[in-house]
């Protein structure tokens, strides 16, 4: 049987790398994003969704069955704090909630978040509250007590979305209904020049470096697409980080530091 996925983002980038992989294994997709993407087999929905009426319209005209939901779509740094966590924050349980009850046990929602999210310094009450934000007046006043630039609002948001899967995954799970979060590191799409600007070129440029190169939109969506398919029915709540192998250098220059002031005498 045919699949049905709805990607947000589809039309740039990982979006639209992972539209074009998953009609290309025979899967319908549909595409929501503000603007239309250009893959003939891709059916393109405009939606803002920073506009909550605007996703409840475009999820009426969903087919009854959504085997899976990508939340893609992201906004960077470069934007205003409240633009960035009104998509990054609000819009994944905006679009779950509203297509949730169409996605039949053996679905998946693959949410894609960032390494970016390592980089949050907001305690986790200030994450805990953020997440609880439901409208834009909530992120405003959200905001005012924690004010945020756009680029640590970018970091923040990612948190929050790991976060969020977590804790989806624990209101799915009854349900047969799989949720995997999909953390790139630094990937070649129209929205790294934005990260060079907001987290500094010799930052992206030493990651790609450590690495041997950023990888590409292709690299993450089929990652996406393996957490989307059947073939992943027992992967359920974990995050998959797909950096080249970026996180796993930094932690082995942490695991390879001199242990510091051993205690006399103390077995080694
Ligand atoms: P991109 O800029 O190529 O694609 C993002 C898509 O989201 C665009 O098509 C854009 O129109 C859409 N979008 C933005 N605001 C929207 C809104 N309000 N409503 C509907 N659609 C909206 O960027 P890319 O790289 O494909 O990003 C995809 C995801 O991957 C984002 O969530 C991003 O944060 C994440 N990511 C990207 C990395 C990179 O280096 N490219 C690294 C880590 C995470």
């Amino acid at each position: 049987m045919t699949s049905t996925i709805l990607v947000t983002g589809a039309a740039s980038g990982i979006g639209a790398a992972l539209g074009e992989r998953l009609v290309s294994r025979g899967d319908d997709v549909i595409g929501w994003d503000i603007r239309p993407g250009a893959h003939e087999r891709v059916r393109y929905d405009v939606v803002d969704l920073t506009d909550p009426a605007a996703i409840t319209v475009a999820a009426a005209s969903l087919p009854d069955r959504v085997d899976g939901i990508a939340n893609v779509a992201g906004v960077p740094g470069t934007f205003p704090a409240q633009r960035v966590l009104e998509v990054n924050v609000l819009g994944p349980p905006r679009v779950v909630d509203a297509v949730i009850d169409r996605v039949p046990p053996g679905g998946a929602v693959v949410n894609v978040a960032s390494l970016a999210a390592a980089r949050n310094t907001v305690p986790s009450e200030g994450v805990a509250a953020l997440r609880a934000a439901h409208d834009a007046a909530d992120v405003a006043a959200w905001l005012a007590d924690c004010p945020l630039d756009g680029s640590a609002a970018y970091d923040t948001s990612k948190r929050a979305l790991v976060e969020y899967s977590t804790l989806l995954t624990a209101e799915l799970l009854g349900r047969g209904v799989r949720v995997v979060t999909v953390s790139p590191g630094p990937v070649e799409t129209p929205i790294l020049v934005d990260f060079v600007a907001t987290m500094g070129k010799d930052a992206i440029d030493r990651s790609g470096a450590a690495v041997g190169r950023h990888g590409s939109a292709d690299e993450v969506a089929a990652a996406v697409a393996f957490a989307l398919s059947p073939e992943a029915s027992w992967v359920n709540g974990i995050e998959i980080l797909v950096d080249g192998g970026l996180s796993a250098l930094r932690a082995a220059a942490a695991l390879a530091r001199p242990a510091l002031a051993r205690p006399k005498g103390a077995a080694r």
